[in-house]
């Protein structure tokens, strides 16, 4: 079984601690390709990540997706935190925060709650995107029914074959229409040989076996997008990716790329 949360404490340790303050300016990245309407409250450790300072607040000011690994611990990808997605450094964001229990973001339903602090995992690489999580730390806790386990190494639910679903409200064609509603899309998980022969090494990325999964339908058509990214890819019950990165959306020569939540658990462990 997973264990809670005070692992965080360990990578904060590693890293600073960024505190958070006041606003500026930005333009919004943004799932889900071929998916299906889901309600929040049936996947309670879904949440969107958000700032109406920085994104405005025609979609709850949503950027990227998040998911609930402890009360008052979110995970998301580490590329949502930095100054190309937020226009400026994430410690002049003010207003940083999740949402959680509200399918429709111009809805009230739910809770918002303030990020306190972020960690950035401190071996996230921009160039690969290999370690693509960062650790958000809430100003008050959730309920334990909001926390979804993650997948421990060598857990059965990362075996090529598996079927997942990925969550999110983001772009749901490819070419800019991000949801209002959350959205979830089945997947697969693909061999790793898959992703490594897609994305050998590009602009976009490269793949990176040992901190990346690989899923997405063979044939195409079901995917995340823009929009996506820090949300949750799940099997079996259990946390096993995060959405990072992709060459397009949907496209059968291209998978999605997912942070491996195996490589999270590893690095957050406390180190004796
Ligand atoms: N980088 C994107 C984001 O910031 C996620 C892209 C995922 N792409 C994919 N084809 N699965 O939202």
């Amino acid at each position: 079984m997973p264990r809670p949360f005070a692992r965080a404490l360990a990578l904060a340790a590693v890293a600073a601690v960024i505190p958070l303050a006041s606003p500026g300016t930005a333009a919004a990245d943004s799932v889900v390709i071929g998916g299906f309407p889901v309600q929040a409250s049936a996947v309670p450790w879904t949440v969107a990540v958000a700032s109406r300072d920085r994104f405005g607040g025609t979609r709850g000011g949503q950027f990227c997706g998040g998911v609930v690994i402890g009360r008052s611990t979110v995970l998301t990808a580490a590329h949502c935190m930095g100054e190309e997605a937020l226009g400026g450094p994430v410690r002049e964001l003010s207003d940083l925060a999740i949402i959680q229990g509200r399918s429709d973001l111009l809805a009230s339903d739910g809770r918002e709650i303030r990020v306190r602090d972020v960690t950035v995992n401190p071996d996230y690489s921009s160039r690969t995107n290999a370690g693509d999580f960062a650790v958000l730390t809430l100003a008050s806790a959730l309920p334990q029914g909001a926390v979804i386990p993650m997948a421990p190494m060598g857990d059965a639910a990362y075996r090529p074959g598996t079927s997942a679903t990925v969550y999110g409200w983001g772009d749901t064609t490819g070419a800019g229409d991000y949801a209002r509603a959350l959205r979830g899309a089945r997947v697969e998980v693909l061999p790793d040989a898959t992703c490594q022969r897609a994305y050998p090494g590009s602009a976009d990325g490269t793949y990176v076996p040992a901190s990346m999964l690989c899923a997405g339908a063979t044939g195409g058509g079901r995917d995340a997008c823009q929009g996506d990214s820090g949300g949750p890819l799940v099997a079996s019950g259990r946390l096993i990716g995060l959405v990072s990165w992709g060459s397009g959306c949907g496209q059968a020569a291209s998978p999605g790329v997912y942070t491996r939540v195996s490589d999270v658990v590893r690095k957050l462990r406390p180190s004796r």
